[in-house]
Formats: C-alpha cells, sequence, structure tokens
C-alpha cells in the first residue's frame, strides 16, 4: 500500500513482487484535516505501508500515521511500515538550548499506531533503531550507487566525504570502489547556509567523488566542491547521495559547478525541478526483497534475493 508520497515507487516495488497495490482513498477537509480510507481486503493481510517521509514532511508523516490506523483498524494481521527516506532524522541532539530532538519525537509518534516494524534506506542518523521502540531495519543503497558511479570512474579519483559526519559513509564507498578518502571540514551556519574550511586529504590532481545520504538545498556539495577545488582537484566533479530532496533552489545551486555526474536513487518522489546531469538508480528491486523476506519469516519459510538487488539488506 503506498501512500501519497511516492506511489511509484509503491508500484515500482509491487510490481517486482507481482502484487498489486490496493486502492486507498486520501483526501482533506476543508480546513486541511487529511482523511483516509483503505479497502476492506486489508483484513488479515500483511501490509507494507510505502511512505517516504520527504516534503511536505509533516503531511506525509500523519498520513502514513493515519493509513497505519485505519490498517489495523480494519484488521490488518501485521503493518510494517517501509519509510525509505526518513524525515527529521537530522534533528537527532540539540546543537542549541531551546531546542527539539525531533527524530524523537517522530519516532515515538510512530509507535502510538502500533507498527509491527520499519523499514528504512540510509537513514540520516546510524542509532535510529536505538530511538524507535519499533524494530527497524536499516538498508542501505551505498551498495547500487557505488555500482553506477563504477562505470567509467576516472582513474586517481578520491572519494569526499562533504563534512565529518560523512565519513563512514565515505569510507563504505572507498571500500567498494577502492579510492582514498579526503574529508571537507564543514560548518553549518543556518538550514541554507554551509561554510566549508579546510579539506582533509589528499585531492591534489585527483577527480572528486562527493557522497552525502541526503541532497536538501546543495549547499553542502556546492561547499565541498569549492573548497576541493581551491585545494587543486580537478575539475570534473562526481556527487552521489541516497535521498534527492533537492528543496527550493537547489537545481540552481547544483548547476555551474562542474558536476559531471550526480547520482541518487529514487528513495523521494522527483523534484519540480531537477538540477542537471541527474542521474537516479531504483531502489525497488532492493525493498521488494526486504518485504519478500520479511514477509516469509513471518511465514516461517526460507528465502533468497532475486529481485536484483545485490543482497543488500541489514539490520541494525
Ligand atoms: C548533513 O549532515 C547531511 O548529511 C547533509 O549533508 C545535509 O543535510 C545536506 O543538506 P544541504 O543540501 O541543504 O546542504
Amino acid at each position: 500500500m503506498t501512500g501519497s508520497a511516492h506511489p511509484d515507487l509503491g508500484r515500482a516495488v509491487a510490481a517486482c513482487l507481482h502484487i498489486d497495490v490496493p486502492h486507498v482513498d486520501i483526501d482533506a477537509f476543508p480546513d486541511g484535516e487529511l482523511h483516509v480510507q483503505v479497502d476492506e481486503h486489508v483484513h488479515d493481510a500483511h501490509v507494507y505501508l510505502l511512505q517516504p517521509t520527504g516534503p511536505p514532511v509533516a503531511r506525509h508523516v500523519l498520513e502514513l500515521m493515519l493509513l497505519a490506523d485505519a490498517c489495523r483498524r480494519a484488521g490488518a494481521r501485521h503493518i510494517t511500515a517501509v519509510i525509505p527516506y526518513f524525515g527529521y532524522a537530522r534533528q537527532d541532539r540539540r546543537t542549541q538550548p531551546g531546542e527539539a530532538v525531533g527524530v524523537r519525537v517522530i519516532a515515538d509518534m510512530l509507535t502510538t499506531v502500533r507498527l509491527d516494524g520499519i523499514v528504512v534506506v540510509d537513514p540520516h542518523v546510524p542509532t535510529l533503531e536505538a530511538i524507535s521502540a519499533t524494530s527497524l531495519t536499516a538498508l542501505t543503497a551505498v551498495p547500487t550507487l557505488a555500482g553506477a558511479l563504477k562505470h567509467g570512474l576516472p582513474r586517481g579519483s578520491v572519494l569526499v566525504a562533504p563534512d565529518l559526519g560523512a565519513v563512514k559513509l565515505a569510507e563504505r564507498y572507498a571500500s567498494i570502489l577502492d579510492l582514498p578518502v579526503a574529508v571537507v571540514h564543514k560548518t553549518r551556519l543556518s538550514g541554507t547556509e554551509v561554510r566549508a574550511r579546510r579539506v582533509i586529504g589528499d585531492v591534489s590532481e585527483r577527480t572528486p567523488v562527493i557522497v552525502d545520504d541526503m541532497i536538501s538545498t546543495g549547499a553542502t556539495i556546492a561547499a565541498a566542491i569549492r573548497a576541493v577545488t581551491a585545494a587543486g582537484s580537478r575539475h570534473d566533479v562526481l556527487v552521489a547521495a541516497t535521498h534527492g530532496l533537492f528543496c527550493g533552489a537547489a537545481a540552481d545551486t547544483l548547476s555551474d559547478l562542474g558536476i559531471r555526474r550526480l547520482v541518487v536513487t529514487d528513495t523521494l518522489a522527483p523534484p519540480e525541478k531537477q538540477p542537471p546531469r541527474i542521474e537516479v538508480v531504483s531502489v525497488a528491486s532492493m525493498l521488494a526483497d526486504a518485504i519478500e523476506a520479511h514477509g516469509h519469516r513471518l511465514l516461517g519459510l526460507r528465502t533468497t534475493a532475486h529481485h536484483g538487488s545485490p543482497g543488500l539488506l541489514k539490520h541494525r
């Protein structure tokens, strides 16, 4: 079942599994209150509810919760929320007095609709499982993205983490692509502004391959590109990220920066304005494999991945 956030991905996953996506009604009252209604066929079913919680984040979170509640009340046997992009995961701690810990609030809200499990892809906060009281399975799109980058990767490339938080991610790409890693020392000034101070590691005369879990405004990638080129890197930059939000003026921010390839996955629906030279690789087969394996575990059957995913299931 899919909410309104990304029905195309829901249909692609269902096609891999050779099943239909049941019809759901999602509308809003004149005051904006959401209303959902699910088909009676969910009675006794194992429901996988696919909804990335990207923009508009609050609406998509609430819609997911209403759909889960509707399924529960309609007699679903098991409900697993498949949340390819888990919004609010950047708010995992208070960096200034007076802030909320947003990810904890969202995780707690999701427990109130009594989900049996949550499946996510490359969550921003690696400790999401510890935060969530609901059993959580984290998948990673890194092998899929690294596989896409591999073709035509110039000799003498270097993996670049655009901030300290992306170092572990860059190391995962580096071990697949067999490349060295450099790190940009970034400071975030606001939701839309960042400052890159210096580059740690050798990027001189190398092609930078900048990787991140998500691209929102594009400010982090833009700052990283400026930092590595100032440090003497080649100008043909490759960029990869799991979640391409591309908010606001991201498409403009990312143009004219010498990006030769920009590879993201389809965890989120395409934004209104896409940046140039974007390539999208699908996580549908990976999600289908995870759902099938999970369904088989529920039924006590043995299973093997076979929808084309390179065995990415990762339990944390
Ligand atoms: C931050 O820690 C994340 O990993 C991303 O680097 C960040 O959220 C990207 O946001 P933006 O594209 O707005 O710089």
